[in-house]
């Protein structure tokens, strides 16, 4: 019998990703945002699956939506990418991005229980949600250690879900999800600012890029690996949290000389805090320093260990960092050349 998946949030790249997925295990895909007739679905256009899935208008904050939603779409499967996504941003939208992430998922919760729906919910959550307090790879046992706006509404999210599976025994799981890119990634994000920026570079149309704190390590990853660890999470006989994450970490000053070296320039770094500099073999300055893309508060390192993912789901990467860095460049340079 086809099953039927609701994507909520689907307009980001997990959710197109995702729906790639389900779509070629031969689910019937139902996604949601707030206005769908508005919106542009860019990331289903990119992957070309605007046509394959059935797209709802629905506020994840509001009870009777997603009641309305849940009961006419008729779900097995349900994944939440709902919320405020920018945790720079968050800073700024503190109240929008605790309700945004909270509210969504207990409407979620409350939802299936209330309908008695036997469908499997997975939650997105963040590997932000630990802090970065501790060196070294974190496993599920670390405690969370929310220090922004962002994370600590991830965190909630990831209790709430907790407590209702253990309450109501409710098949509901989160993904404590570290980075993960793609060239579908928004520009608001770093990996993808500086792929898009050296794109530009190389085509002309820029000199340099200006970026925060570029010693900052992150664990990066694939979208399209890690939709398929929330695809497997709800697959278990048993709902449980596990983290995805690639295991290893690079600064985002490495991760920008990867992407120059894709268009054939070579950086190297003058200075140091925000005097520093990267030049490329030919003497012109690259990338600068501005303070404004500081965070008030900066998670310096984040790294996941996915030993139980890999061990209970049997999750494999297919997707290196270097591998991503080169997708990622050569469709902005695409992408800008089709313009
Ligand atoms: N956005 C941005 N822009 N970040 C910059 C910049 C810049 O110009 N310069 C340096 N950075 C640094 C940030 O300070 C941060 O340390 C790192 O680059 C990564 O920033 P983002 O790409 O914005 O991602 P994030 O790590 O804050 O959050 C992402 O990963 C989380 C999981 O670990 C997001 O995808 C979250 O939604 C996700 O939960």
């Amino acid at each position: 019998m086809t099953k039927t998946a609701l994507i909520c949030g689907i307009s980001g790249q997990d959710g197109a990703y995702l729906s790639h997925l389900l779509l070629d295990k031969g689910y019937r895909v139902v996604g949601t945002s707030r206005d769908a007739r508005m919106s542009r679905f860019s990331n289903l256009r990119k992957l070309d699956l605007a046509r394959s899935v059935e797209c709802y208008s629905m506020s994840p904050t509001d009870f009777r939506s997603v009641l309305y939603t849940v009961d006419k779409v008729q779900p097995d499967e349900i994944y939440n990418f709902s919320g405020q996504s920018s945790l720079g941003v968050s800073f700024q939208m503190p109240v929008e991005t605790l309700e945004s992430h909270t509210l969504s998922i207990m409407n979620l919760l409350e939802v299936v229980r209330f309908l008695k729906r036997p469908a499997r919910l997975f939650n997105a959550a963040s590997g932000e949600c630990y802090g970065g307090i501790r060196g070294g790879a974190l496993d599920e046992t670390d405690p969370f250690h929310p220090r922004s706006p962002y994370a600590v509404a991830k965190a909630a999210a990831f209790w709430q879900v907790s407590t209702y599976r253990e309450a109501y025994k409710l098949y509901a799981c989160s993904g404590i999800l570290f980075n993960h890119e793609s060239h579908l990634r928004g520009l608001n994000f770093v990996t993808r600012k500086i792929t898009d920026g050296v794109a530009r570079i190389h085509l002309g149309g820029q000199q340099q890029l200006t970026l925060g704190n570029i010693h900052a390590r992150r664990d990066w990853g694939h979208a399209e690996d890690y939709v398929k660890a929330m695809w497997l999470m709800l697959q278990q006989p048993q709902p449980e949290d596990y983290i995805i994450a690639s295991g290893s970490t690079e600064t985002v000053r490495s991760f920008t000389e990867k992407a120059f070296a894709a268009i054939g320039l070579r950086l190297c770094w003058q200075g140091s805090g925000v005097k520093e500099t990267g030049i490329d073999q030919h003497g012109v300055t690259r990338v600068s320093i501005d303070p404004k893309y500081f965070r008030l508060v900066e998670v310096e390192v984040l790294h996941g260990n996915p030993a139980k993912a890999e061990r209970e789901l049997g999750w494999r990467r297919q997707h290196t960092l270097a591998s991503i860095t080169a997708e990622m460049v050569a469709a902005d340079i695409n992408a800008l050349q089709q313009q």
